[in-house]
Formats: structure tokens, C-alpha cells, sequence
């Protein structure tokens, strides 16, 4: 018998780790489930192959989402059969790691296939809408444990009386498509938490976008519509008026309808910082530290993803580049090279000090 097998038998098998995951601090999620709350990752499955990549995974993330193999352009970029085979590699991978898996997202207006487009806004754009909705909810069913039903459907700037974004099926049928949206999500898998997913709802200056979420919201439960929680994706801007009172308030009113709500998507903007890289890191972890310290104490609130692992993933990426210096963005919890940073320490710490569930 090997030193690891008589450890294992004595009830030792602790010491049988390597020293590196003796000395590891505990990882984000197991700071999380102490409190009730949970962490994860949005990641790709080509990413999954570069073993720091997985292994921070790993070490952080108790639920992950995919960043784009989920949507309808990935899934069937041609009028035929779905291919779901990009998107099963990362729920393979949580399987294996005993991690939960968000689904994002199945009705969002910037990801129709180039071949449905046409059809969305013709009579059946509807019913192919529900019928993706169906299939891909029914494919995934008891393995996804929540699903963005619908993305970003407000939209201020399409002036609709109730503030819908000006998008066919929204126009057409404005709230009750949306309800149908959600009802044929709930009916391929019960089990499912179904999520209304939205930006731009966490800063001062957004208050009348959240009015406009507040609505929808209340439209959806008064039709005993099946959502059961709001998803607030947090693209956080270092600099940018958070008003504390305000944002808690908001958290309130949607928890005081009986949703939940998650943090889905959290990275920092940290155009407004200076330069050097010490002072944009501690910008970019106030930031973030003062935002989920007000977030975790909404006893609503289930838990916090950050919108990918590492800076390396988002270097050369356009839609990161906000910069007037174009230095690369440090938005995410790791550096270029999958070191902790300040952010990481912060959210761990407001983990550690949210109240318990
Ligand atoms: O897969 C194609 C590739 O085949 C092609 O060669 C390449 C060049 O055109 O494009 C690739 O697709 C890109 C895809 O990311 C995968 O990299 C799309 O063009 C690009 O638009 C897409 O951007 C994603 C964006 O959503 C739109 O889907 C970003 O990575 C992703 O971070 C971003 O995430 C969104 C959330 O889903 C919703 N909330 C906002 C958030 C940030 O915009």
C-alpha cells in the first residue's frame, strides 16, 4: 500500500495533497457557501484546455456560465439542427466538478442567427422563437440549474411606452411574448430558476431604467409568470456614481416581489483609473468591494459570476478596450498570468462579511 492509500485508509487523506493545495487559502465559492451565496465564472470550452485556466476554475468556481457557446448564433448558426456540442463540453466539465451551470441566454435580441433574423419579424417569429426556447431548455434539462430567459429587453433609448426595446416580438406583443417566453422555459424543465437578465440598472443615473425593470417585473408576477429571480450583470465603472441608498432600495423592491437576484456578470471598467497598474487594481477593487458589500446584505441576493477569469482573456478584445491609452484591461479577479488580485481579495472579503443566509 502507497503512502497516499494508507493516509486515505487512516482517515489522513489530507496529507496526502500536494503542499501547493495545502497552502491554497480557501477559493472563492467555499468563502461563498460559508454565507449562503455562491461564485462562479463565465468561461469558453476552448479555454478549459490550458490547465492554470481550469485549475482556477476549479480552485474558485462552485457555478459557471458560457460567455457565448450558449447563444442561439452559437447553437445553430444554420436553419437546421441545434449543435450543442461546444456548449455540453462545459457542462461536462462542471459535471465533473460538481459545479452548477447558468444557461445565457436564450432570448436576446443580439443573437438571432443571421437565417432567423428574417423570419423573427414575419408570423411565425414567435412561435420559432418558443420552439428555441423549448428545445434548448429540454436539451439541457436537469443539467442546467438556471437559464437567462430573456436579455436585455428594456431599452430606454427605443422610446416604447413601456419602455421594451423597439425589437419585433417585443413590439408586437410586448410583455405577454415575454410571459410566453418564460412559460415555455418553465415547461421544459420545471426544476429550472428562470432569470430576466439586465445591465445599466446599478448606478445613480439608471433610476429610470430600473423603474422601467421594476415594471416588467411587477407585469410578470401579477400574470403568476414563472421568473423567479432578476439577474443584474454588473459591468461595474470605476469613478461612476453608485449611490448606496439607492442601489440597496432597488434590491429591495424586486426582493420584496418574491424574486431572488444574482450578480451575473461582474468586471470593473477601469478606464477612468490612472495608468499604473497598483492604483488601477486597488481602483477597480473599491469599486467592487463597495458595490457587494451593499449587493450581499440583500438576503435576496444568491450569489455573484464575474464575466470571465483572468485579464488575459479579455486583452485584444475590442469590446474591453475603453482606454483613451489603450493599456489593457485588468477588469477580472486574476492578472495576465492567473495571480490573485486585489479584486479577488475583495470579493473574498465581502464573501467573509455578507451576513449568513
Ligand atoms: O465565433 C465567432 C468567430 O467564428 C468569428 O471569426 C469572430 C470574428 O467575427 O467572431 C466570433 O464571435 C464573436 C463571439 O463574441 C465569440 O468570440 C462575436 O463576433 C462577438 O460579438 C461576441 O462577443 C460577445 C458578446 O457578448 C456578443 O455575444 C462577447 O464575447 C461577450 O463577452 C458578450 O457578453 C455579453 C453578455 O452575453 C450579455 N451581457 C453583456 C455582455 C458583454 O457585452
Amino acid at each position: 500500500m502507497n503512502r497516499r492509500d494508507f493516509l486515505l485508509s487512516v482517515g489522513l487523506g489530507y496529507l496526502a495533497l500536494p503542499y501547493a493545495v495545502l497552502a491554497e487559502e480557501p477559493g472563492l465559492n467555499q468563502r461563498a457557501q460559508s454565507r449562503g451565496l455562491s461564485f462562479g465564472y463565465a468561461i469558453n470550452s476552448f479555454q478549459l484546455v490550458d490547465k492554470i485556466f481550469a485549475e482556477a476554475v476549479i480552485r474558485d468556481a462552485g457555478i459557471i456560465v458560457a460567455e457565448n457557446e450558449m447563444k442561439w448564433r452559437e447553437t445553430q448558426k444554420k436553419d437546421g439542427p441545434p449543435n450543442y456540442a461546444t456548449a455540453d463540453r462545459i457542462v461536462n466539465f462542471a459535471r465533473q466538478h460538481q459545479m452548477g451551470v447558468r444557461g445565457h441566454t436564450i432570448i436576446w435580441h443580439r443573437k438571432p442567427p443571421a437565417w432567423a433574423e428574417a423570419a423573427l419579424s414575419g408570423p411565425d417569429g414567435k412561435k420559432l422563437l418558443l420552439d428555441y426556447t423549448h428545445n434548448i431548455v429540454s436539451h439541457f434539462r436537469g443539467q442546467i440549474k438556471e437559464w437567462d430567459v430573456v436579455n436585455e429587453a428594456v431599452d430606454l433609448g427605443s422610446r416604447t411606452p413601456n419602455g421594451l426595446r423597439n425589437w419585433g416580438p417585443y413590439l408586437e406583443n410586448g410583455y405577454d411574448f415575454i410571459a410566453d417566453c418564460f412559460r415555455a422555459a418553465h415547461e421544459a424543465d420545471p426544476d429550472a430558476m428562470l432569470f430576466y437578465n439586465d445591465f445599466g440598472i446599478e448606478y445613480k443615473r439608471q433610476s429610470a431604467k430600473r423603474d422601467a425593470v421594476l415594471k416588467l417585473l411587477t407585469r410578470l408576477k401579477n400574470q403568476d409568470v414563472p421568473i423567479h429571480c432578476l439577474g443584474i450583470q454588473s459591468h461595474l465603472i470605476a469613478g461612476t456614481d453608485f449611490d448606496e441608498r439607492l442601489f440597496r432600495n432597488f434590491l429591495k423592491e424586486v426582493a420584496d416581489m418574491g424574486i431572488k437576484i444574482r450578480l451575473t456578470e461582474l468586471e470593473v471598467d477601469d478606464k477612468n483609473l490612472d495608468a499604473d497598474i497598483a492604483l488601477r487594481d486597488a481602483g477597480v477593487a473599491d469599486t467592487a468591494r463597495q458595490y457587494l458589500n451593499v449587493a450581499f446584505d440583500e438576503p435576496a441576493v444568491i450569489g455573484l459570476l464575474t464575466w470571465g477569469v483572468s485579464d488575459r482573456t479579455m486583452r485584444n478584445v475590442a469590446l474591453w478596450q475603453t482606454r483613451a491609452d489603450r493599456l489593457a484591461p485588468r477588469r477580472l479577479p486574476l492578472d495576465e498570468n492567473f495571480q490573485k488580485k486585489p479584486l479577488w481579495h475583495a470579493i473574498a472579503e465581502c464573501f467573509d462579511n455578507a451576513r449568513s443566509r
